[in-house]
Parts: C-alpha cells; structure tokens; sequence
C-alpha cells in the first residue's frame, strides 16, 4: 500500500480572461457556484479527501483568495451579535488550521506546469502531492480526489480524473494514449497536451484532479515548453511513463467545465437543484423558461 498523498496544490495563478469583465479586480476562482465560490469547492473537495496541506499557488490580483481563507473577525462578530448562527458557521466551519495553507506566487504565467513546479519547496520530496484545477467543478457522492486517492495506494505512479470527451475536444485537454483498461482504471502508454481531433490518440480526456509522484518534480526541473509555448504538466507526466506507471480513473460524479460559460453556468443550475433550499424555486424558474423556448415565447414577458 502506498501511503496517501497529504498535501495538495492549487494553481490559482490564471488570469481568467473568459470572464472579463467580471474578472477584471477578482480572481476566476472566486466566481461562485450559488453562493460559494469555485476555489472553496476545490478546498473541501481536498479536505474530505484527507488532505491535510494547501499549497495556492497564486498571482498578481489574487488576494481575494487569502482573505478568503482569512478569520474575518469583524465579520463573525456582527453575525454572532445579530444571532445568525447558520451563516456564522458557514464562515467557520471553512477555515483551515493556522499553518495548514500556504500560499506561493507565480511570477510568470508559464503554464500548468510552471504554476505546480512553483511549489516545489513547499512539498515533501518523497511523497505523492495531488493538484486540483478549481475550473473543474464535480458534482459526487464520494469527493472524485477521495476516489482516485484509493485507487492509488494500490497502483502508485501518476494518476489524473478522466472522462471521454467529444472528439472535436480533444484540443481542449490533456488525451491518453491508452494501453489497457481495468474496471475504472486505464493505463496510459503516453500523453498528449491538447492534440488536433484527428491526431488524438483517444477522446479520453485528464480533467483537474491529479496525484503526482515526485519524479514528476524533476522533469519539471527541466522547464521545457510544450503546447502553446507553455511548460505543461501532461508532458512533464508524460516524461515518466515507463519509469512510473499511469492511470486514468474514470470517477462516478458530474463534471462541470467552469472555466467556460455555459459551463459555469449549467454547474450553478444543478447545484441549486442539488440544495433543499432551492430546488423547488428553481424547478418553476427553469420550468417556465423551458416553456418559452419551446414555444418561442419570451420568458421575461411572463
Ligand atoms: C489543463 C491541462 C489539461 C487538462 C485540463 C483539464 O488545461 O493542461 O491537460 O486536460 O487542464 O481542465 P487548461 O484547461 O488549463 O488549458
């Protein structure tokens, strides 16, 4: 059994460009889901999954991502002098331990890669360290990180979430070169950064959820530039197949692509029809603009 990765790394360095405005003075990542913002569900995600150490690595125009995880004393004072308790435990129950977040900057936006070799000091070098992209948002029962994580104290080396995408896609994510597939587990002989759809070697796609082992840190040493001149994370894991075996874990749960718009938005419908105390607002709100479109109707008339 290989032990269970502790630390955890979020890239939180993007500029978030698919949003202007409204990411001209706010990070992307505190773009919110309902009412909790994109980075809080990553950091949970991490939490339940067992991880006890946060690595943000952040940018320029990133601090509202530290107040965030920040005590905000004034804050909790005027919540609990006005009785309201839910709120003030939704604000609590968030907070990670003093000396349990760290955060560390990326100078230059590099790539992925760049942004997770940026935390290399900040890691033990002999253990597994997981990265989670806060743009991919899931929905599952048992947290997608906790589902991975169990399947790699079995099998060890490199692990990433995957799910087969549309072939015109692939030139959006990181594509396995597949050898073998067991149960939700499929091993990879190679990956590609971002292919043309008809040089993909699959449609099986990495979304943002990886267990690194550390040999991935010394081909990150390296600093070479792959796809869009960028230092990618795929190629630096690419590099040690061989040396190191690769995974892909087809997880349960619904993956919802933040780091588009109707992504976002589709991952703010059905997390509001996840919530008791919306679903039954939400389903007459959706029901009545379900109608219009398709009777061509203006639903703002109604
Ligand atoms: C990154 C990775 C890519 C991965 C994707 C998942 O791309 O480079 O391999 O498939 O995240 O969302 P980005 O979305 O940052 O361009």
């Amino acid at each position: 059994m290989r032990r269970p990765p502790r630390t955890a790394i979020f890239p939180v360095g993007g500029l978030g460009t698919r949003f202007l405005p409204a990411t001209k003075a706010m990070p992307k990542e505190m773009l919110p889901v309902v009412d909790k913002p994109l980075i809080q569900y990553a950091v949970e995600e991490a939490r339940a999954s067992g991880i006890e150490e946060f690595i943000f690595v952040t940018g320029r125009g990133k601090t509202a991502i530290e107040d965030h995880f920040d005590h905000g004393a004034e804050l909790s004072n005027a919540l609990s002098a006005r009785g309201k308790e839910a709120e003030l435990r939704a604000v609590q129950d968030m907070m990670l331990e003093p000396g349990q977040v760290a955060y560390i900057r990326q100078q230059e936006p590099l790539g992925l890669g760049h942004a997770v070799w940026c935390a290399r000091r900040l890691i033990r070098g002999d253990e597994a360290v997981a990265v989670l992209l806060a743009d991919d948002l899931v929905m599952a029962k048992e947290p997608c990180l906790k589902q991975m994580i169990d399947a790699y104290v079995t099998v060890g080396g490199n692990m990433a979430a995957v799910m087969d995408v549309p072939r015109e896609e692939t030139n959006r994510y990181g594509i396995l070169d597949v050898v073998g597939e067991e149960g939700k587990l499929t091993a990879a002989k190679g990956l590609v950064e971002k292919p043309a759809p008809e040089a993909a070697p699959s449609t099986l796609s990495i979304i943002g959820r990886y267990i690194l082992d550390p040999s991935v840190f010394v081909e990150l040493d390296r600093q070479e530039a792959g796809a869009g001149g960028e230092i990618q994370l795929t190629d630096a894991i690419a590099r040690t197949i061989g040396r190191e075996p690769f995974h892909g874990l087809r997880f349960d749960g619904r993956r919802f692509d933040c780091g588009n718009k109707a992504g976002f938005l589709e991952a703010n419908i059905a997390f509001a029809l996840a919530r008791d105390d919306l679903r039954e607002d939400m389903t007459a709100i959706l029901g009545r603009y379900a109608k219009a479109c398709q009777s061509g109707e203006d639903a703002l008339a109604k």
